[in-house]
């Protein structure tokens, strides 16, 4: 037994991952199903390893692998999430010894993670949900890792994943989240904002197209323009990338010649229905989600569009362009605050449901390098926990604060011009909407209780004593003490 760690399952993400091990200083075990993928990345990479201080040796057999790596044994599991996943550690977990630490490094569900994790628990194993942001790029050069699992499995997977992670002001965008699900958890509302993010992103260069006449490239130049200021993030330069990029066969803008209708792999969706089963409200990756669902609907579409489509015209709203970006930077900045804010709020309500003790600064501390959403704002998040770790929404902190007054005034014209110009914008317009919930004196929820109680006896409260109360809507309307 010669490596410190392996790996096993090598498509993409999982051979990145394996390189950037390797060239670390770290000598790694390698296996795949299909060996054909295991000798190619050996031989393809085995001079990079070396250059690096490392080693990858290869296995064709599962066996072979499990016993070329050092005891207490980590051996990484980087395969689809869901079923792929429960056959490669049904098949691994007969061949471990009591103590060595199986990581699924997929994107699991993180309730799959929990029973997982209870599963190795009873057979002596220790079982790690590890979130691991970045994509391809991120996987091969530095991405940003979430650890779910016990004390004991970090200290022996953290420095490795601390030495291949990105790294920001110097430090490392890898941390032990918490026990069994509390990385995969955090994993999958990081993807839930990253809806969020691109949605927000999506709304505004409709905005930019629709009502301020911009072209795709020049709405290239207005993003590089905002990655130059509060904004600064991995998607918004990466929106100036593709919105720059043409189309080979046909010269057209490739944003005009790709389906608009997104996809999405589940992990949006797992944040909504956890967020509902918490009762947070994470109204814009909800959003962002249902745009997802109904971009896709294209049948409805169609039929939508020939029963209501109308003559541009009478859309048109006129707006001043310079005046009208500069708003729309504004709605996108505040609405941004919103999802994040909603965000950080759901990782709080999961790491209590769930007895984690999840330190909300450092999760911000590590998405500012390596995964999708990197973003400058994330200091700001940082310093927000730092100095007040249980705070009770990031919107009213100072930083925050101030932005969002700032922007408001931008935020509202910008939701009532789309209004009138007939552009959905469901994450700007519900963002605003949950600020203003927020902020008001008095909600309506009111008289939604008066209602409750007037068709099932629901009861409610009194603004001026204690207690809960009926009327009797159908009789004398007398109130009783409930
Ligand atoms: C990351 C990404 C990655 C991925 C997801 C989302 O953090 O590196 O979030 O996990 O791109 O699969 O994809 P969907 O949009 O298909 O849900």
């Amino acid at each position: 037994a010669t490596a410190t760690i392996g790996l096993t399952g090598l498509a993409v993400m999982g051979r990145n991952l394996a390189r950037n091990i390797a060239r670390n200083g770290h000598t790694i075990a390698v296996h795949n199903r299909t060996a054909a993928k295991m000798t190619a990345l050996v031989e393809e990479f085995s001079d990079e390893a070396r250059e690096g201080g490392g080693e990858l040796v290869g296995s064709e057999s599962l066996e072979d692998f499990v016993a070329s790596i050092q005891q207490p044994r980590t051996i990484l599991v980087m395969v689809k999430a869901g079923e792929p996943t429960d056959a490669v550690i049904d098949e691994l977990v007969p061949l471990l010894d009591e103590g060595d630490i199986v990581v699924d490094a997929g994107n699991a569900h993180f309730t799959d993670t929990l029973r997982r994790q209870q599963a190795l628990e009873e057979k002596g194993l220790h079982f790690v949900g590890m979130g691991v942001s970045g994509g391809e790029e991120g996987a091969l050069n530095g991405p940003s890792i979430m650890v779910g699992g016990s004390e004991h499995a970090y200290e022996n997977l953290g420095p490795v994943m601390e030495s291949i992670a990105a790294v920001v002001d110097g430090t490392p965008c890898s941390t032990h989240v918490g026990p069994d699900g509390a990385g995969h958890f955090v994993k999958m509302v990081h993807n839930g904002i990253e809806y969020a993010d691109m949605q927000l992103i999506a709304e505004s260069f409709d905005l930019l197209r629709t009502v301020g006449g911009l072209e795709p490239a020049e709405i290239a130049d207005v993003f590089d323009e905002w990655n130059r200021g509060d904004l600064e993030s991995f998607l918004i330069e990466m929106t100036a990338d593709v919105l720059r990029h043409t189309d080979a066969e046909t010269g057209k803008p490739f944003v005009d010649v790709v389906l608009d209708q997104a996809e999405q792999k589940g992990t949006g969706r797992w944040t909504v229905q956890s967020a509902l089963d918490l009762g947070v409200p994470i109204t814009g990756i909800a959003e962002a989600t249902f745009a997802r669902s109904l971009s896709g609907h294209a049948e409805q579409r169609a039929a939508a569009r020939e029963m209501f489509s109308t003559t541009s015209e009478e859309h048109t709203v006129e707006v001043d362009r310079d005046v009208f970006v500069d708003q729309v930077r504004a709605a996108l900045y505040a609405s941004k605050v919103v999802a994040y804010a909603q965000g950080f709020d759901q990782i709080a309500a999961g790491a209590e449901e769930h007895g984690w003790d999840i330190d909300l600064g450092s999760i911000a501390t590590i998405w500012r390098g390596g995964c999708i959403i990197r973003a400058q704002f994330l200091d700001r998040i940082k310093e927000a926990y730092a100095e007040e770790p249980d705070l009770t929404t990031l919107l009213t902190t100072p930083y925050f604060a101030d932005a969002v007054k700032d922007g408001v005034d931008a935020w509202r014209d910008v939701v009532a011009t789309a209004a009138q110009a007939g552009v959905p914008i469901p994450a700007f317009a519900s963002s605003l909407s949950y600020f203003d919930g927020l902020r008001r004196g008095r909600l309506p929820a009111a008289l939604i209780q008066g209602l409750r109680d007037n068709f099932g006896a629901h009861t409610y409260q009194r603004v001026d004593r204690d207690g809960s109360f009926h009327t009797t809507w159908a009789g004398d309307r007398t109130e009783q003490e409930a």
